[in-house]
């Protein structure tokens, strides 16, 4: 049991997913697991674990941006033993070719800040994903029908964004897509030699201003969970 996270030594898998959301760990873990059970509930940052394909794992959420994230991700990795890291969830697609509902696999996570830039101070740290993870999630996709990016993508630490100009520029970078958590992610495992990776589902675009309607977003993030747990388990 840590600050944060409810659950007792060895509830917690050393696989573990973690969407921003704790209701869709609720809706992952119920649809994706054998008997998932509830093993945290502080805060209603739910968190469960049960098994895939005989492989046990834990879907836990983050909550939205790098500063949560970090506080679920640190307890995870250094009190829990998690191993194996992999954020799923929702970003903004950045470039024309990338549409709603397309899976990101995030090579790399740029971002301006991240909660550990009081270490690098003016050294920009490059985070990126774990490579069997990547190779694995990339295989995984290239089975299934969903159109599957692997690229850079950026860590905003804001949802409601006030800088156009650095938006352009990150598309002009070739970056695919935004979100808040994935950078902060890659940075920890990279410090306690842990993997991680980032599947992420485009769930709006800034450029068209197109959004999945909210009945929409569980239905449509089904091939990212699987892609995930199969990149795991590979
Ligand atoms: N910006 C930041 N994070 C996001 C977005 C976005 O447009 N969409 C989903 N997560």
């Amino acid at each position: 049991m840590t600050i944060h996270i409810g659950a007792e030594p060895g509830q917690i898998a050393e696989t573990v997913l973690m969407p921003g959301d704790p209701y869709r760990a609720k809706w992952a873990a119920e649809t994706f697991l054998e008997s998932p059970e509830l093993v945290n509930e502080t805060r209603g940052m739910l968190g469960f674990t049960g098994h895939w394909r005989g492989n046990r794992v834990t879907i836990q959420g983050s909550g939205m941006g790098m500063p949560s994230l970090s506080i679920y991700a640190n307890e995870l990795i250094r009190d829990f033993g998690a191993k194996t890291l992999i954020r799923i969830g929702s970003c903004g697609g950045m470039q024309e070719h990338v549409a709603l509902r397309d899976v990101i696999i995030a090579m790399t996570a740029s971002a301006v800040s991240t909660p550990s830039a009081t270490i690098f101070r003016e050294f920009a740290f490059a985070p990126c994903a774990d490579w069997s993870l990547l190779q694995a999630a990339a295989a995984a996709a290239g089975r299934r029908e969903v159109k599957t990016h692997v690229g850079g993508i950026y860590s905003s630490d804001v949802f409601y964004d006030e800088r156009p100009d650095l938006n352009e520029q990150m598309v002009r970078h070739g970056i695919l897509g935004v979100e808040m958590e994935a950078a902060e992610l890659y940075t920890l495992a990279a410090r306690y030699g842990c993997r991680a990776l980032a599947v992420l589902t485009v769930s709006d675009h800034l450029s068209t201003g197109e959004a999945l309607p909210a009945a929409e977003r569980q239905s449509s993030f089904g091939d990212m969970v699987e892609i995930a747990l199969e990149a795991a388990f590979a």
